[in-house]
């Protein structure tokens, strides 16, 4: 059985989906949705897809559509997602699932209540060195965990003349660095630990009170405006461009971490530090086929993805032999494998591997309360 699909949003991660999509057998990508007709009808033509629309309702009433994937703006996620419930469609969506908590809920709540597959894109679970020290806590070798620490740094917004619509909270929603990276490292910990976070800290900085915004709009990671050459206009700035957050967890466990988009030099790099009473383990995703092991009574060890010393609930994530280096668009290739087998199989009605709406859910609350941390300056216990 092959599924066909939608992809609405043509930018960066778009891309990404259309591109891991392809590389999949069960599914065809047979329609996509630009922000204009035109530009929708370029990269059809250039990606070989059939169906173009010019308005997401009328692509939703089509039948031939089994699923859609919503890979526009934050503040778009809502209405597309909920509107393709109701539709009938199974929806994978891409982080944060919303911008505020009272869309998260009512979404959830549609999406469990329905009997179709619904996924947000926490595609950093599926670096196969990620579900290896996922495994390797769940099996104790790290002993019992008391510790982690770590960062998503990136510096794509260091100048006051990057911009993107990230930047405002109409776009992004009232946090930007933390919903728009800390939630996949907050995704990350929960996955990979087992344990919640219960309680946080927050304090948010806004290294450019102000910023040029080009009078014409450019997408994600498009290259760096020149504020002497083009026109822009100057625009105060209500989100954060660096946090820092401290954290508790169940089991007692102690965190934190930095998030930050103004990092010169680190360019999407998150790190994560797990401490355990027999061993500790670390994972830098700009160099994610390596996981480095700590001891304290012998040599630390650096282990090389090899699909076969792999333990074999993290081996079905690594398609590659040792040596083959596996990346980014590779997670999404791993996390999109997951949700249309569950699609296929109906194996989603026994239990979910993929991240679904209810971690959409979950990260929503967990911003929230960052954020009501950072504006009341006083720890808050995540409800
Ligand atoms: N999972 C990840 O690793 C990851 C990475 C990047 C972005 N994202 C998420 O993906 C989403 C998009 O981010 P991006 O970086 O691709 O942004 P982008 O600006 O590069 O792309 C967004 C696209 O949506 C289009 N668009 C706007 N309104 C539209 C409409 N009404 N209908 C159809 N298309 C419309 C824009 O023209 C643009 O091409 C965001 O929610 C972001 O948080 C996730």
């Amino acid at each position: 059985m092959t599924v066909k699909t939608a992809v609405i949003g043509l930018g960066f991660i778009g891309m990404v989906h259309i591109e891991a999509l392809k590389r999949l057998n069960g599914v065809e990508v047979v329609a996509v949705m630009g922000s204009t007709a035109e530009k929708t009808k370029r990269k059809a033509k250039e990606l070989g897809i059939s169906k173009c629309f010019s308005d997401y309702l009328t692509l939703l009433k089509d039948p031939d559509i089994e699923a859609v994937h919503i890979c526009t703006p934050n503040h778009m996620h809502y209405e597309m997602a909920k509107k393709a419930l109701l539709a009938g469609k199974h929806v994978i969506c891409e982080k944060p699932l919303t911008i505020s908590i009272e869309e998260a809920e009512d979404l959830n709540k549609l999406a469990t209540s329905s009997e179709l597959i619904h996924a947000v894109c926490f595609n950093i679970r599926y670096y196969p060195m990620l579900q290896q020290l996922k495994e390797m806590i769940r099996q104790g070798e790290l002993g019992r965990i008391y510790a982690v620490n770590g960062s998503y740094l990136q510096d794509w917004l260091l100048f006051d003349s990057d911009y993107n619509w990230r930047v405002e909270s109409a776009y992004s929603g009232k946090s930007r660095a933390v919903a728009d990276v800390g939630s996949h490292w907050m995704d990350l910990l929960e996955s990979v630990t087992g344990l919640g976070i219960t309680e946080v800290m927050a304090d948010f900085s806004t290294v450019h009170k102000t910023r040029k915004k080009p009078l014409e709009a450019a997408e994600t990671y498009a290259a760096i405006v020149n504020s002497e050459a083009s026109r822009y206009q100057e625009v105060p700035i209500d989100t954060e461009d660096y946090a820092n957050i401290l954290f508790r967890m169940g089991n007692g466990v102690r965190g934190s971490f930095t998030v930050s988009q103004v990092h010169a030099g680190r360019k999407n790099r998150l790190y994560i530090e797990i401490a355990g009473t027999r061993q500790s383990a670390s994972f830098d995703s700009e160099h994610p086929n390596y996981l480095w092991i700590g001891n304290r009574d012998g040599n630390n060890q650096v282990m090389i993805k090899d699909t076969s010393l792999l333990h074999p609930e993290a081996r079905r994530y690594a398609d590659y032999p040792g040596g083959h280096n596996e990346g980014y668009p590779d997670t999404f290739k791993q996390l999109f494998k997951d949700i249309y087998h569950a699609m296929a199989s109906n194996e989603y009605r026994d239990g979910i591997s993929y991240p679904s709406f209810t971690d959409g859910l979950r990260e929503q609350t967990l911003c929230e309360s960052i954020n009501k941390s950072q504006h009341e300056r006083k720890w808050i216990a995540v409800l």
